[in-house]
């Protein structure tokens, strides 16, 4: 009898079951404020300012669902908007955009206020339903490009390919996987020097489409749910990062010692071993601040729990290690081992905190120690439970927490459709909870231990979901140790951070396999320009500790992974930066040079940028010779600081012992002396490297304690660095905040500025001409003299005092 009244109901609202079904036309209009409230023929939707550049737009076949977001944190913000109302349209005016919505049938476009079309429904196919997947079609704009979507294989440019979000388990992926681990269903479309942002917020399987099999179109879509997606527009890509992250959040400091070198294997075990890696590491003077332990330090695979006769006693080994300046990340998994007086399952049993069928009987699902429960970290009953059992890593003196296997893994099986969720109160199917579960499973581990420790705890994660950066940083999985996947992974973490997600790694040499010598320096070198740096490797695969290439490989390591160290101001202002607009360390070429078609190019589309200042070429070890091209702009070769003008391509000599790196000019990049871990203390200068040239740029200079989280309150130092050629000054702005430097002194490395007088505050400055650079002098593995091409570099040393400081040229 349902049946027929099924039918019925759908013979009289005119559905099409099994068809492409429209929206149809608008029957009605609400204007609620920011807000536009549509009925149509057949679904109904909603259009909300967020803000002048960021539109929503909400469609369901019904009535619109809770308004509930794992990834969206923050509402609209009071804007003025003039509604316009048409026979044939409704029209919003922001500040920036008009975005007119026609009514027959419903179809949405933005245009900017001068009237160019950004993006605009494909006419004729717009937002339709096939059963419950819904899809949105975009018109296809002549030479339109896409970046972004996060952790997605392929090249910068993804026009013409197709992708698919189900985060899933990848061992040895091939390098034209799709999907990888984790879901960022956002992405940028740019096009007649315009650019936008659409991010599809819907948890369940999502499918994008851009012009592949097709010319016509750009699809987004997800297989239930609503359609919900933020249009965001804005000048530069970098705006729209921001927009984007202004809904979704921002990272916070990560503690100082998770930037420093990470040492990792599938697994160092027994404790003997671990203090043997520890050990060389310091001997060898590899500066390090983390190993960590990969699932054999558990009791067969238990989460929460010590093999005893491997780690008798975890406490006095983290103390002994951290008299070395070394700190522990160890891994969890979810899969908790279903077995009686296994505290840990029989408390979450209790709490009734694992995953169920509909019948109420707990999942499992076999993973590493048989099988498994399974958390459910969308409920606030599975959260604090798994929060109450992590916190006791504390006692054991850990600082990382390690999230694996998350999306969720049941050994490359997929698990039942039919397994519920508590979803925050309103229950809800593993189709609609998979894509969500290990981002509430960082959540989780973030809160419950930050909470443990009272300070920051790292936090690393396989999985995840758009909003990922507010708790976790995030590795690409289990990659192979071949040349291919060295540049992947390049692209993967730029397109990371094209999603807010700014802190972010890669196996450093490769899971699988073993790699050749000049394919393990030349990554270890691209490593050490990575946000998160660690070296991992699979079990029973060759060592992959610095030493085990070579004592050639280990000093151009060494070399890198100091630089790195000398690089942490650098790297946690850049951090900083990240807190605050949400643009990451690890950048596309598209970032600032959006329209400029050759860094599209295969040939081109793995350099990167770290930070504002640095351009990185990760050619592949063994080659001679390679094409780099140099953007807009001059740019300094890092070790000889020859200038080459940007907008050429030039063909290059590549040797091992040098990653080609090449530093944009008017940058400033403060470096400090080197040290062998974090927890030691550089000397008392910061030497702040300012190379001549371009517009100039700004550098917000940012230090904190490292670990706590008082900066919150104000106990941060931060200085803005101007640098402007057009005035011939260097500005050290006024100190803010209430902690004090570590640096008493501030060295001016000025690179490129001729020989002219330099004043400070009116004053001549003492200048002496130096002929090695800071930088580099130590650092050149080969010795090779490092006089600068064509110019000297001059120093100036300053005393740190809380005034704003100009430094005149
Ligand atoms: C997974 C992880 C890998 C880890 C291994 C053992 O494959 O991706 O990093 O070493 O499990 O825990």
């Amino acid at each position: 009898m349902r049946k027929y009244l099924f039918i019925i109901g759908l013979f009289l609202t005119g559905k099409n079951f099994g068809q492409v079904q429209p929206a149809g036309n608008v029957t009605a209009v609400k204007v609620k404020g920011q807000q536009l409230l549509f009925t149509m023929q057949y679904a109904v939707g909603e259009v909300t300012v967020y803000s002048p550049t960021v539109v929503r737009v909400r469609l369901g076949e019904h009535a619109l669902g809770r308004d509930f977001s794992y990834a969206v944190v923050n509402g609209p913000a009071t804007t003025h908007v003039a509604v316009n109302q048409t026979p044939e349209a409704v029209t919003l005016l922001t500040d920036s955009l008009k975005v007119v919505i026609a009514r027959k049938p419903f179809h949405v476009a933005f245009y900017t206020l001068d009237g160019r079309v950004i993006n605009e429904d494909e006419q004729g196919l717009n937002t339709s339903w096939i059963n419950s997947f819904v899809t949105t079609y975009k018109h296809l704009q002549e030479g339109e490009r896409f970046i972004g979507l996060g952790e997605k294989t392929g090249g910068l440019n993804k026009r013409g390919s197709a992708y698919t979000n189900w985060n899933s388990d990848n061992f040895g992926y091939r390098t034209d996987k799709d999907p990888l681990y984790a879901t960022f269903p956002f992405y940028i479309g740019i096009h007649h020097g315009l650019r936008y942002g659409i991010f599809l917020d819907n948890s369940w399987q999502t499918d994008f489409n851009f012009g592949a099999s097709n010319n016509r179109f750009s699809s987004f879509g997800a297989h239930g749910g609503e359609m919900n997606y933020y249009f965001i527009a804005g000048a530069h890509v970098a705006d729209i990062i921001t927009a984007y992250t202004g809904l979704t959040g921002r990272m916070k400091m990560p503690p100082l010692w998770s930037l420093g070198y990470q040492q990792n294997r599938y697994s160092y075990y027994p404790e003997t071993e671990v203090m043997r890696i520890a050990q060389t590491l310091r001997e060898k003077k590899i500066p390090a601040d983390g190993i960590t332990l990969d699932i054999h330090y558990m009791d067969k695979y238990k989460v929460f729990t010590w093999d005893k006769q491997r780690f008798p006693d975890p406490a006095a080994m983290s103390a002994k290690l951290a008299q070395l300046g070394i700190k522990l990340t160890v891994i969890v998994d979810p899969g908790i081992k279903q077995e009686e007086g296994y505290g840990v399952y029989e408390r979450g049993k209790k709490a009734g905190a694992f995953i169920k069928y509909p019948d109420s009987t707990d999942y499992t699902g076999q993973v590493w120690p048989g099988w498994c429960a399974f958390p459910d970290f969308t409920g606030v009953k599975g959260r604090a439970w798994w929060e109450k059992e992590i916190s006791k890593y504390a006692g054991d003196g850990i600082s990382g927490i390690w999230n694996d296997m998350n999306e969720i893994s049941t050994w490359g099986q997929k698990m039942p459709d039919n397994v519920l969720f508590n979803n925050e109160g309103e229950s809800a199917t593993h189709l609609q909870m998979h894509n969500v579960y290990a981002l509430n499973m960082a959540r989780a581990s973030f809160e419950g231990y930050k909470q443990a420790l009272n300070r920051r705890p790292f936090i690393l994660t396989r999985s995840g979901y758009a909003g990922l950066q507010r708790y976790s940083a995030i590795w690409t999985g289990d990659n192979r140790a071949e040349e291919d996947h060295m540049l992947l992974g390049v692209r993967l973490l730029y397109n990371l951070g094209l999603a807010g997600v700014p802190f972010t790694g890669m196996d450093v040499g490769g899971f699988t396999g073993g790699a050749s010598v000049p394919l393990y320096v030349r990554w270890m070198q691209v490593g050490s320009f990575n946000p998160y740096m660690r070296n991992h490797t699979a079990v029973n695969t060759k060592s992959s500790e610095p030493w085990s290439y070579g004592e050639q490989a280990l000093e151009i390591v060494r070399n890198y992974i100091s630089l790195r160290y000398r690089l942490l101001p650098y790297a946690y202002s850049n951090f900083y930066e990240a807190t605050q607009n949400g643009l990451p360390l690890m950048r596309t070429l598209a970032l600032d040079y959006t329209d400029d078609a050759a860094i599209y190019r295969s040939a081109f589309e793995n350099q990167y940028m770290y930070g504002r200042a640095f351009m990185v070429a990760p050619f592949t070890g063994a080659e001679g010779f390679g094409n780099i091209y140099f953007p807009a702009g001059s740019w300094y070769d890092l070790y000889t600081d020859q200038l080459i003008k940007g907008g050429q391509e030039l063909a290059l000599p590549l040797t091992m012992s040098k990653l080609p790196v090449y530093v944009k000019a008017g940058s400033i990049v403060p470096m400090q002396s080197l040290v062998q871990h974090t927890g030691e203390k550089p000397s008392d200068t910061l030497v702040l490297h300012v190379y001549a040239g371009g517009s100039g740029s700004q550098f917000m200079y940012y230090e904190d304690d490292g670990s706590s989280y008082n900066y919150e309150k104000g106990d941060y130092y931060r200085r803005r660095i101007t640098y402007d050629p057009a005035s011939r000054q260097i500005v050290l702005g006024k100190v803010e905040g209430a902690y004090v430097s570590e640096f008493k002194y501030t060295k001016l490395a000025l690179h490129g500025f001729g020989e002219g007088e330099l004043t400070i505050g009116g004053k001549k400055a003492g200048s002496e001409m130096e002929a090695l650079l800071a930088p580099v002098s130590k650092f050149d593995p080969q010795g090779e003299a490092n006089e600068p091409e064509g110019h000297t570099i001059r120093t100036v040393t300053v005393s740190n005092g809380q005034e704003e400081m100009i430094l005149k040229y």
